[in-house]
């Protein structure tokens, strides 16, 4: 594996969640691994746990970090070939990835979705730009359309509960204030797709994410009937998909509650809207798992970044 963009670049889900697990009960045992090498973390966006638990794996692994929030600190970038750049924009992607992979030996993004140009973001063109022009491995922090390491955090998180072969695990929509992406529910779809589990998808009627990543997922609009006999509750919000990037729906019966919970475990990457997303008896309850998803973190970056540094 050359880069980490997507959750389709694990070739055995399995053996990532053991191989993680096993760094888990010792962190430091591959700390020789990027000694002499360094890593450029490169925000296009805000960031808490994807920017302190990617460079505590870095960390562990003896490379270098650098961080650059490239948003508010970088040039505006030029993604168009053969544009007159006589606007806004003052460095083109062809310099900008080449000159990064100049100073580091991976290079990790977070380039969110702008959630009014469905075709440019699904063109990802900060992530595919680095990919074509960066002579060095690519890692995804999130972008426009995929959150691969939470989804592998996620996946982390699932396979430490032993619950039981099969388990019933369900994504529910939640509402939200503010247009949200679909890069979290995206890649949770496609990690659950790859699992042995009966996963159902619920979501009010207009909500359908991306039809090419949920065609093999089971969808039920009645979230009261997605919900019985549940284990596993991963709840999040996104924006409209067709109508992309409005708010159609806030409706607050949505929200995820200890009632509708019943006995399963609550999932959410955060951060998270409390009493909006979910009300606090789920999230201060012992069903809770965000403290140990955002735990997950390091690991999943940790068994990605081992898996490349191998490679290079
Ligand atoms: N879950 C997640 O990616 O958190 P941050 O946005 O804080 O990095």
């Amino acid at each position: 594996m050359k880069h980490y963009t997507s959750i389709q670049d694990i070739d055995s889900l399995p053996t990532w969640v053991n191989d993680a697990k096993n760094l888990k009960a010792n962190p430091l045992q591959a700390k020789s691994l990027g000694q002499g090498k360094t890593i450029c973390l490169l925000f296009f966006n805000n960031s808490l746990r994807t920017r302190l638990s990617t460079q505590k794996a870095a960390m562990n692994l003896g490379l270098e970090v650098m961080i650059m929030n490239f948003g508010s600190e970088g040039w505006a970038i030029e993604f168009e070939d053969g544009t007159v750049m006589d606007q806004g924009t003052s460095e083109h992607i062809k310099e900008a990835a080449q000159v990064v992979s100049q100073y580091c030996d991976i290079v990790a993004i977070r380039a969110f979705a702008s959630l009014t140009d469905k075709v440019k973001d699904e063109a990802e063109l900060v992530l595919n730009g680095f990919k074509k022009y960066a002579s060095i491995p690519v890692v995804n922090m999130e972008s426009s359309v995929g959150h691969p390491l939470q989804a592998l955090a996620d996946a982390i998180t699932l396979g430490e509960q032993n619950i039981k072969t099969k388990p019933k695990v369900v994504l529910s929509w939640a509402p939200h204030p503010k247009a949200l992406p679909h890069a979290v529910a995206n890649s949770f779809t496609e990690m659950m797709l790859k699992q042995d589990a009966d996963f159902v998808i619920t979501h009010p009627e207009g909500y359908e994410l991306n039809p090419e990543i949920t065609k093999d997922a089971a969808i039920e609009y009645n979230q009261s009937k997605a919900l019985e006999n549940a284990d596993f509750v991963y709840v999040k919000n996104w924006s409209n998909y067709k109508n992309y990037g409005q708010i159609i729906n806030q409706d607050t019966d949505w929200m995820m509650t200890k009632d509708k919970l019943g006995h399963a475990k609550f999932m959410h990457c955060l951060p998270v809207r409390r009493n909006v997303v979910v009300e606090d008896a789920v999230l201060d309850s012992d069903q809770s798992l965000v403290i140990e998803q955002a735990n997950n973190r390091t690991y999943a970056a940790q068994i990605v970044l081992k898996k490349i540094l191998e490679k290079l």
